[in-house]
C-alpha cells in the first residue's frame, strides 16, 4: 500500500490500514531471510501454532481474496477454488450441512454456491477471532464460529460434509485434528490442499503467512493415509495440484485434496 493511499483513509479504517502497513513492512526483512525453514517438532512453540490469530492477518488476506473473487466472477477461477468445488460435488450430500474448518474470512461460503450453482448450508469455523468477525461482517447470511480444529465444538456425527480448509498444514497435532474431523462428520471429510511427499518423513517448517511467522507441515503420504484409515476415513477421490519443492526437503511436495467417506 502506498503512503498516499493511507492519507485517503479515515478514522478506524485509517488506523487499521496503518497498522497493517507497518506490520507488513517491519516484518518484510525477517520474512525474506527466513522463508520455509525446516525445524524440529520440539521447536514448534505456541507462537508458531497460534500465529494465525494475529489480528493484522485477516485484512491482509482479505485484500488478496477480494482480487481472487473478482477474477472468479470474470471467469478466471483459481485452481484451489475449482478443486474445492469439485471435491464437495463428489461427496454428494449437497443438501446437508457443510462445515469448513479454518474458514478465514469465510470466502468459501461465496465460492462454493457460485461454482456449484447451488445454495449450500454452510458454517465456518476458525480459531482467529479477527477472521471470524470479518467473515460475519461480509457474509451476514452464513454462520461463523470461533473454535479450534483440535477440539471441535460439534457433536459426534453431526455434519454431512466437513471441509478441512487447508488447515491441517498448520496443525502441529495433526493426528488430533484428523480424529476430530472424523468424529464430527457422518458423511464425508475433505482435507483440502494437503501437502504430501512420497518418500520423505513428515516435516515441520516455519513460513510467513501475511507477514506473520507460523508453522507449516509437509506430510509423509503413507503416514497420512494410515491416519485416515485409523480414524475410519475411506479415501474415495484424490485431486492433485502442481508439485513444488522446498529447500532442505529432498522430495517433491504435492498438494492433494483428499475426499474421504466416513466408514460405518
Ligand atoms: C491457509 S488458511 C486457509 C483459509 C481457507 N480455508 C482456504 O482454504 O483458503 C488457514 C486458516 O486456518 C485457521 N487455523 C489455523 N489453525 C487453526 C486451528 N487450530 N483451528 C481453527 N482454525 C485454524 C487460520 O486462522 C486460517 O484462517
Amino acid at each position: 500500500m502506498a503512503v498516499d493511499n493511507l492519507n485517503k483513509s479515515t478514522g478506524s479504517d485509517f488506523l487499521s490500514r496503518l497498522r497493517n502497513y507497518l506490520a507488513h513492512h517491519l516484518r518484510k526483512g525477517r520474512r525474506d531471510t527466513e522463508k520455509n525453514r525446516l525445524i524440529s517438532f520440539s521447536q514448534v512453540n505456541e507462537a508458531l501454532t497460534q500465529g494465525w490469530k494475529d489480528s493484522t492477518m485477516s485484512y491482509r488476506q482479505r485484500e488478496i481474496v477480494d482480487c481472487q473473487l473478482r477474477k472468479m466472477y470474470s471467469g478466471d477461477v483459481m485452481n484451489s477454488f475449482k478443486v474445492a468445488a469439485e471435491a464437495v460435488a463428489s461427496c454428494g450430500f449437497l443438501d446437508g450441512l457443510l462445515v469448513e474448518i479454518g474458514c478465514a474470512s469465510g470466502y468459501y461460503c461465496e465460492v462454493l454456491p457460485y461454482l456449484l450453482r447451488k445454495k449450500i448450508n454452510y458454517i465456518g469455523l476458525d480459531y482467529s477471532l479477527s477472521m471470524v468477525e470479518l467473515a460475519g461482517k461480509i457474509y451476514n447470511q452464513a454462520s461463523f464460529i470461533v473454535g479450534d480444529a483440535n477440539v471441535l465444538p460439534f457433536a459426534d456425527k453431526s455434519i454431512d460434509i466437513l471441509l478441512s480448509g487447508n488447515v491441517l498444514v498448520h496443525a502441529r497435532d495433526y493426528e488430533t485434528v484428523i480424529s476430530e474431523s472424523a468424529r464430527v462428520s457422518k458423511g464425508a471429510v475433505i482435507f483440502h490442499l494437503t501437502p504430501v511427499m512420497k518418500m520423505a518423513k513428515t516435516a515441520y517448517l516455519t513460513m510467513y503467512a501475511y507477514g506473520v511467522k507460523v508453522v507449516r507441515l509437509s506430510f509423509n503420504q503413507d503416514e497420512f493415509l494410515c491416519l485416515l484409515d485409523k480414524y475410519g476415513l475411506l479415501v474415495e477421490n484424490i485431486i492433485e495440484l502442481e508439485p513444488y519443492s522446498i529447500k532442505g526437503i529432498e522430495d517433491a511436495i504435492i498438494p492433494k485434496t483428499f475426499v474421504c467417506r466416513v466408514k460405518g
